[in-house]
C-alpha cells in the first residue's frame, strides 16, 4: 500500500450523521452539569449526566475542590511511583476501602485505565475469562491484551455460564467478569447465582459497577450491598466520574491483591496519578453518597414515572426498575432522528448504536439526577408524547 492509500483509510464513515443532518456526538457544553445544560445557545432538560447525585456541580464540592488544589497544587507531575502519589491519593484509597467494605484499594486515573490492567496482572495463558456480552470496553480491551483464553456468554445467561466453567477445569484460574448496573439497560445481574457458581467451579469474580455504584443500596454501595456479597466478590471496580461526581476510577478487595496491583500494574504506576484536588474532593462526596437516601429515592422516582409515561405511550423500553433505562429503536437511523427531535425540543439524551450495545438494539438512554425537579420530568414526559403524535416514522 503507498502512503497516500494508508492515510486515506483513516477517514471516519459519518454518513448515518450526514443521512439524518445531525451528529449528536462530540457536543459541545457550554456549562457545568444541572438540572439543565446549555448546548448552542438553548437550554436543555438534562437526562444525559451520570453525574446521578447531583454532586459535581454542588458548591461545597466545589469548594472541597477548590481548597485541595490549594494545598497540593493542580497535578503532582508524577507517577505514583515516582514522585506522584500525595497524601490525600493514599486517603482516598483507604476511604474508598472502608465504602465498600474491602481491605485495600488502588485508584487510577481513570476506570477505563483500571478494568484495562486487571488481566495484564492477574491472569497467564493457563488461565480462562468468562465475559459477560455486555461488559464495558475497558473490559474486553483489558481481557484482549492477556494471552490468556477467554469466552464470552449471554447477557445474564447463567446456564450458558455454568457450562463454559464445567468445561474449562483444566485452567489454572477461571474469572468471571460482568457488570452491576449495565450501564445502557439499567439492570443488574442475580449475585447470588455468580457467587454459586463461583463457589462451586472455583473461579475468581470481578465486578465493574461503575454505575450502581452511589445510587444502588441503601446507603449507595451498589450491588454488591443489594446482595450483601461484600465479602464474596473477588474484585470490585468501579468510575469515580458517575454518581461520586469527580473523576477517576479504583478497584478494590483483598489487601494481598490490591497491593499486588499496586506493585505490577504498570498502567498505574507508570502513568500520572490522579490529580490531588480530585483526590481530595472525593474523599468529600463520599460522605455525601452515605446520607443521600433523599436523592436516591427521588431519582428513583423520577425514573419510574418517566418508564410508566413512556411505556403507556408505546415506546420500547429496556427492562429497568433504577435511575437509568433506554428507549429502543429498530435501526440506528431512528435512534439518531429520535435523538435530534428531542435535542430541537429541549431535551438533552445520550444516544448508543451499535457497536457500543447489540445489533438490534440501537437506543436512546436516559439518564435520571437530583438536579431535576418534577416539573423537568413532566416537561420531558410531554416532549416524548409530541414526538410520539407528531414522528410516528421514527418510532
Ligand atoms: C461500566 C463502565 N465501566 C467503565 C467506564 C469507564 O470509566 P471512566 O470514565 O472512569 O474511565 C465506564 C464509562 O462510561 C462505564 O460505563
Amino acid at each position: 500500500m503507498n502512503r497516500a492509500d494508508y492515510l486515506n483509510q483513516f477517514n471516519f464513515d459519518k454518513s448515518l450523521a450526514e443521512e439524518v443532518g445531525f451528529n449528536p456526538y462530540f457536543q459541545s457544553i457550554d456549562s457545568g452539569m444541572g438540572a439543565h445544560v446549555q448546548l448552542q445557545g438553548k437550554s436543555l432538560i438534562n437526562l444525559g449526566t451520570n453525574d446521578y447525585l447531583g454532586l459535581s456541580n454542588k458548591p461545597e464540592i466545589k469548594a472541597a475542590a477548590r481548597a485541595a488544589m490549594e494545598e497540593f497544587g493542580v497535578s503532582m507531575c508524577g507517577t505514583p511511583i515516582v514522585i506522584g502519589q500525595s497524601a490525600l491519593n493514599r486517603e482516598l484509597e483507604t476511604e474508598l476501602a472502608r465504602f465498600l467494605k474491602q481491605d485495600d484499594a488502588l485508584v487510577y486515573p481513570s476506570c477505563y485505565q483500571c478494568n484495562m490492567s486487571i488481566f495484564s496482572v492477574l491472569a497467564t495463558e493457563d488461565d480462562v475469562i468468562l465475559f459477560d456480552k455486555n461488559v464495558h470496553s475497558s473490559m474486553m480491551n483489558g481481557i484482549s491484551l492477556t494471552k490468556a483464553k477467554w469466552r464470552t456468554f449471554p447477557h445474564n445467561n447463567w446456564q450458558r455460564l455454568e457450562d463454559l466453567l464445567k468445561i474449562t477445569q483444566d485452567r489454572r484460574m477461571r474469572f468471571i467478569v460482568f457488570e452491576g448496573l449495565y450501564s445502557t439497560g439499567g439492570d443488574y445481574p442475580d449475585l447470588s447465582k455468580i457467587i454459586k457458581l463461583a463457589k462451586k467451579y472455583n473461579a475468581f469474580t470481578i465486578i465493574d459497577d461503575s454505575h450502581g455504584v452511589g445510587i444502588l443500596g441503601d446507603t449507595g454501595r451498589g450491588v454488591v450491598e443489594l446482595y450483601d456479597a461484600f465479602k464474596e466478590i473477588d474484585l470490585i471496580t468501579f468510575s469515580l466520574g458517575k454518581a461520586i461526581g469527580t473523576f477517576g476510577g479504583a478497584l478494590a478487595g483483598r489487601g494481598q491483591i490490591v497491593d499486588f496491583f499496586r506493585y505490577s500494574s504498570s498502567m498505574y504506576f507508570y502513568s500520572t496519578a490522579l490529580p490531588p484536588g480530585i483526590a481530595g474532593v472525593t474523599i468529600k462526596a463520599l460522605k455525601y453518597i452515605d446520607q443521600a437516601q433523599e436523592e436516591r429515592g427521588r431519582i428513583k422516582k423520577y425514573a419510574n414515572k418517566m418508564y410508566e409515561a413512556l411505556k403507556e405511550m408505546g415506546y420500547t423500553l429496556s427492562e429497568s426498575e433504577h435511575p437509568l433505562f433506554s428507549v429502543i429503536s429498530k435501526t440506528s437511523q431512528e435512534t439518531f432522528k429520535l435523538t435530534k427531535q428531542l435535542f430541537e425540543r429541549g431535551v438533552y439524551v445520550v444516544p448508543f448504536i451499535p457497536p457500543s450495545v447489540p445489533k438490534n438494539s440501537p437506543r436512546i438512554r436516559l439518564t435520571f439526577n437530583a438536579y431535576l425537579a418534577e416539573s423537568d420530568v413532566n416537561q420531558a414526559i410531554s416532549v416524548f408524547k409530541e414526538i410520539k403524535e407528531e414522528c410516528p416514522d421514527i418510532i
